[in-house]
């Protein structure tokens, strides 16, 4: 992962825990509403994607028992892991395309119910994304998935030449002389891997999906609901395509690219098509970026016109992230496919101890607040929620004391203790096992690996019954915590 080049190293934030008397007191574990439904306490588990579902992108045992953990804790809200809502292959990545998906998120449902005895309000994120293929050999690069053009015929004199003869004649050249000849796309494409983009107007499906997204998100949405999920959170953050839709880069000259109302046209067509699926009592609401943090990107000001029409189409609540871009992200190993969290945007994504003069903790606040403050002066009472780098409770409360958020979303601390809010709840924030913010979890989900944490995934792994990762090494959820000792 890309470390900011001052590398300062922090110390984590004193936890400040609260006693149970000041929890009881405070904003952190007040009520707070979001649409048609009330959450107990003020905290959220964002979404985080395990690898955990099978190559179908059905639900797991495992699945299942990494929601079930989180629930145990009884946050106020769960964001279940990034769904895919088209029916088509994608990997061990949750899918919600299909009527055939919904007994096993309803198992999930039941679970989360379950485990948090009925505290815990479960959310599902649903996503849409492009492809995108791995980085290829040069060799089959230039043999197999090159078109030949008269340009790079020109380019090498071979104008005469048979297909095969262009083909064999790029294969030995050296990358400068590659980026003269091939189009910059084409010269990506071999370096990181083709991926498809939402300003691909050539390609019929893309140029289409203005007409073909609303549908499939209803779909999804519909699916969720009668999978007894309590809300959908609507995914146009970080690099995939309904982020693409709100960027700055999104240059679409069909009336949904270009200047900002543009730009957001096919979110808030996505969101109508929704609502108009699911009615009107159930929660609706989405995650997108309160800064892209690349070159050419959406800012801040961007951002806060999306929160606001946002807010005016009527979202129940508004979940601010930011970064995890392709566009800055590391070239990838040949065989590997690029990952949005590797450039400067994924540093601002998920911030690790190593940083800048801003530091790791909190990175996001600023613009949520301003987000926020437009939201609210435009006269929309739409909950904000933000996350990055909170893991204290000094933090947390003064967020919403000083009204820069509603909601506190906390992702790789609830990761490294899934207790951490109860915890802090009951008084005994003393026992808070505290995320390190090194990234383990994300350098796994990065290889698709199943995803755990590093302070307690090698821990007592002779437990009868724990279920463990495919190599047997780690274990695949955090051991439980007993309130009693
Ligand atoms: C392993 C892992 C998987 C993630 N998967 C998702 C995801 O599916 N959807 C999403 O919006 N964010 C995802 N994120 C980002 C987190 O939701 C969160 O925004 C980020 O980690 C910053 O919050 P934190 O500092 O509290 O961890 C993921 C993060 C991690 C570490």
């Amino acid at each position: 992962m890309w470390t900011p080049p001052e590398r300062i190293q922090y110390e984590l934030p004193e936890g400040d825990w609260p006693t149970n008397e000041q929890a009881a007191r405070s904003q952190l574990f007040s009520p707070v509403r979001i649409g048609p439904i009330e959450l107990a306490e003020r905290t959220w588990i964002p979404a985080m994607v395990p690898w955990r579902a099978t190559e179908e992108g059905e639900v797991t045992e495992d699945v299942l028992q990494w929601y079930e953990r989180f629930a145990e804790g009884q946050p106020g809200a769960i964001v279940v892991e990034a769904t895919g809502i088209r029916d088509i292959p994608s990997g061990p990545l949750l899918r919600i395309g299909h009527d055939r998906f919904l007994p096993g998120l309803e198992a999930i449902v039941e679970r989360v119910r379950k485990a948090s005895h009925g505290r815990t309000r479960l959310l599902i994120q649903i996503i849409d994304f492009l492809s995108i293929r791995r980085r290829p050999q040069a060799e089959k690069f230039f043999r197999r998935f090159l078109q030949v053009t008269p340009a790079h015929r020109e380019a090498l004199n071979l104008q005469t030449s048979s297909e095969e003869e262009v083909r064999e004649a790029l294969l030995p050249l050296a990358e400068e002389e590659l980026e003269q000849i091939l189009t910059p796309r084409e010269f990506e494409d071999l370096r990181f891997g083709a991926r498809e983009r939402v300003t691909d107007l050539q390609e019929p499906h893309i140029r289409d999906l203005p007409n073909t997204l609303p549908d499939l998100f209803a779909q999804a949405a519909q699916r969720a609901q009668k999978a007894g999920f309590d809300g959908v959170e609507l995914h146009y953050a970080h690099a995939y395509t309904m982020a693409s839709f709100l960027s700055a880069t999104n240059t679409r000259d069909d009336g949904y690219g270009g200047h900002r109302e543009a730009r957001i046209r096919l979110p808030l067509e996505v969101y109508e098509a929704v609502r108009s699926q699911v009615g009107t009592d159930y929660t609706v609401g989405c995650r997108y970026l309160s800064e892209e943090c690349i070159e050419g990107g959406s800012t801040l000001e961007d951002s806060v016109f999306f929160g606001i029409e946002l807010a005016r189409s009527g979202m129940d609540f508004l979940s601010l992230s930011r970064g995890g871009k392709f566009d800055d992200a590391l070239q990838p190993k040949v065989g590997s496919s690029i990952y949005p969290y590797t450039g400067p945007s994924g540093y601002e994504c998920m911030p690790t101890i190593r940083s800048d003069n801003r530091g790791p903790f909190g990175r996001n606040i600023e613009c949520a607040s301003q987000i926020r403050e437009a939201v609210r002066n435009a006269g929309y009472k739409t909950p904000i929620i933000v996350a990055g780098g909170i893991c204290s409770f000094s933090q947390a409360e003064s967020i919403l004391c000083e009204e820069k958020a509603d909601i506190i979303g906390a992702a790789r601390q609830s990761l490294a203790d899934p207790d951490w809010f109860m915890k802090m709840r009951l008084g005994r924030g003393g026992q808070v096992n505290r995320c390190v913010y090194r990234n383990y979890c994300e350098g796994l989900d990065q290889k698709h690996k199943q995803v755990t944490c590093q302070i307690w995934d090698r821990q007592q792994l002779d437990t009868p019954g724990i279920r463990l990762s495919d190599n047997k090494k780690r274990r695949l959820i955090a051991p439980p915590w007993d309130p009693q000792k």
